[in-house]
């Protein structure tokens, strides 16, 4: 039975890329995760008797417990999602973003090197180092600018997106140094179920139904191009299956929207939903001092996955919102689980920090 290595795969995207695979593939999955706050086994519980998924508590920066992981199950392909994933809080503590996202994808590659150096040639030339990444690397667009392509130059702004575009170009390197076979993809902001309750549409659902402030950085007006999180997991599996080695590929939902108009939307949908005693959702928006650093516009050109390998998205906002917010109504208790002790002390630490918002900025 043939395998693949997934990192990171109990967490939001990569837990979302595990069940999908399962479903439609044969291949076992070896799923190495260190179980940060953001990894939740939960999300794999529906797992838990299929002999084809094999959990690995594992850091990646472990090089040498990897490259014993790839002795043992001769996988045909690594796909790293494993990462510190969320700007604010590289942007208080950026020392786990270059301990992650940059040794330990120089770990990974070190152990998967190793490895595929001394695959006989047919394997060789079958295997691929997929790296999962996000379009963040490129910096930020204006207003009128034309979205980010694959030769777009990089000019990562926050600690997150300068750890991701660092392990870009490692990665990089290794298939223009020593021949791995890598694939690397950017990608723009994913939604969905299993979505860890930090980033802005899961903490704007769990907010309003709490009853609590729905924080908006600054103005609002950033905008960002949502993409529903199985079209990402099947743009992956397009690229691992048909991508040339060595190339990058741009991932987005070809749907800018800025954060109010998100905010606004779940704000209408959980109206219609779930509707309040008194007064609208939209009532606990709050505008809160903007993130330093905070990227204006984020918007990818994902022709080149369409031309070459014939991948568009399937779902529109309205349907992958849809799903989302009746998967978050439908798993409160998800959401209960993962709003824990530890996830409280980081709610404290960034938002009771945040000021009341500077003049103007409303
Ligand atoms: P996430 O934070 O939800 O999950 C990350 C997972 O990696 C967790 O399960 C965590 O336990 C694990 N992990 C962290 N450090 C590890 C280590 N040292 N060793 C082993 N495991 C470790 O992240 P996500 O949103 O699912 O993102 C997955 C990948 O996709 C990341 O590489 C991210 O940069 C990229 N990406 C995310 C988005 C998005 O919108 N979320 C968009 C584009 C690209
Ligand atoms: P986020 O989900 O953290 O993703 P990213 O920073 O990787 O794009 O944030 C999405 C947008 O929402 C971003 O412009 C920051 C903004 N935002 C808020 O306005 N309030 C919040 O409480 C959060 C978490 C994000």
């Amino acid at each position: 039975m043939s395998s693949i290595l997934v990192t990171g795969g109990a967490g939001f995207i990569g837990s979302n890329f595990v069940l999908d695979w399962l479903a439609s593939q044969d291949d076992t999955i070896i799923n190495v995760d260190k179980l940060t706050y953001a990894g939740n086994l939960n999300n794999l519980h529906s797992l838990k008797t299929d002999a084809r998924h094999i959990f690995v508590k594992a850091d990646i920066n472990d090089t040498e417990r990897m490259a014993g992981l790839l002795a043992q199950h001769r996988p045909r392909a690594i796909v790293h999602f494993a990462a510190e994933s969320h700007v604010d809080r590289s942007i208080l503590g950026p020392g786990a973003f270059v301990t992650t996202n940059i040794n330990g994808t120089f770990s990974l590659l070190e152990a998967a090197r190793a490895h595929w150096s001394a695959l006989p040639a047919s394997e060789q030339a079958s295997f691929r180092f997929l790296h999962v990444s996000t379009d963040e690397v490129y910096g930020t667009l204006g207003p009128n600018d034309p979205p980010f392509t694959e030769s777009t130059h990089y000019a990562p702004n926050s600690p997150y997106s300068a750890s991701k575009a660092a392990a870009d170009h490692l990665v990089r390197s290794y298939h223009h140094t020593y021949g791995l076979p890598t694939l690397t993809t950017n990608c723009s902001n994913n939604y969905g179920p299993y979505h860890f309750p930090e980033k802005l549409i899961p903490l704007i659902i769990a907010n309003a139904l709490a009853g609590k402030p729905l924080p908006i950085y600054g103005d609002g007006q950033q905008v960002r191009d949502w993409l529903y999180v199985s079209d990402h997991c099947a743009a992956i599996r397009r690229v691992l299956r048909a991508g040339r080695p060595g190339e990058t590929y741009n991932i987005g939902g070809w749907n800018e929207m800025s954060n109010l108009e998100v905010v606004n939307t779940l704000c209408r949908m959980l109206d219609e939903l779930r509707p309040k005693a008194s007064g609208h959702y939209a009532d606990q928006i709050t505008y809160v001092k903007d993130r330093p650093g905070h990227d204006r516009r984020y918007a990818i050109d994902a022709r080149k996955i369409e031309r070459e390998l014939g991948w568009k998205p399937v779902e529109t906002f309205a349907s992958g919102i849809g799903k989302t917010v009746a998967w978050y109504l439908d798993h409160q208790d998800w959401v209960r689980d993962v709003l824990s002790g530890d996830y409280l002390k980081w709610v404290e630490k960034n938002y009771d920090a945040r000021e009341t918002p500077s003049e103007g900025t409303v």
